[in-house]
């Protein structure tokens, strides 16, 4: 399995050493260019390179784009079209900017970046905090395995994220379409950055 990550900060270098742990391709970008991730790439170890974020955006299989939501027009398009894309941006006004849509709730972050790119995104790992992510996998069938809530709008692609989850130790849980299911686990919700099992995750979702 091919792997581009778009964004080598706290999690996409965190996603970046698990899918390499476990002996998939990963192909790593940053704004700075390869040359500047030459550190992590070297501690990280396996198989993974630093590339360019349009190289990236070729390379995956399935990309993960992990950038500050308000550069996300900087992210390459023709590549990305028709892509799986793991989008696990979230909104934050004080470090993007205002963006008057998500002010005025009338779409979500993920279906901005969606558009922009064309690509079939499923958002997700945008609801755990970073050093969760790196500390808390577990094998398949742990009791203590945590949950990452998922959404997308094709079932396809959302299973092969659900897949990818699994892979490297947490349970992937649904919660539905990109719009109202994405409302559900982006901040302010009831199960943002809560770390819980998937039972405990699907009866908030189910609620909210
Ligand atoms: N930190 C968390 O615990 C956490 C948890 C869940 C979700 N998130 C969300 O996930 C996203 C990433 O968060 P983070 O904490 O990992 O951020 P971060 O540590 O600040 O890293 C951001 C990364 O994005 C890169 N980047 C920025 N613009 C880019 C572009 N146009 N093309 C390619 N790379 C670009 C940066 O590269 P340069 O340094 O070269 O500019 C940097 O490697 C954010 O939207 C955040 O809200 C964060």
């Amino acid at each position: 399995m091919r792997i581009g990550i778009i964004g080598a900060g706290h999690i996409g270098s965190t996603l970046a050493r698990h899918f390499a742990s476990i002996g998939y391709e990963v192909a790593i970008a940053n704004s700075r260019g390869p040359d500047t991730l030459a550190d992590l790439v070297a501690d990280i170890g396996g198989p993974i390179r630093a590339v360019t974020a349009e190289e990236a955006a070729r390379i995956g299989e399935a990309v993960v784009v992990s950038i500050p939501y308000g550069r996300y027009q900087e992210l390459p398009t023709e590549p990305l079209r028709g892509k799986v894309v793991i989008d696990t941006c979230n909104y934050y006004p004080g470090r993007d900017g205002h963006d008057p849509d998500l002010d005025a709730d009338a779409t979500t972050s993920s279906e901005k970046i969606q558009a922009h790119t064309g690509a079939n995104l499923v958002k997700a790992f945008n609801a755990i905090y970073w050093e969760n992510l790196r500390d808390h996998a577990r094998p398949k069938g742990a009791a203590d395995r945590v949950a990452i809530p998922l959404s997308g709008n094709d079932e396809e692609a959302k299973a092969a994220v659900a897949g990818l989850i699994r892979d490297i130790g947490f349970d992937p849980v649904d919660a539905g379409h990109l719009g109202e299911g994405g409302r559900k686990h982006q901040p302010g919700s009831r199960v943002y950055a809560t770390e819980m099992s998937s039972a405990e995750t699907s009866a908030l979702l189910s609620v909210a």
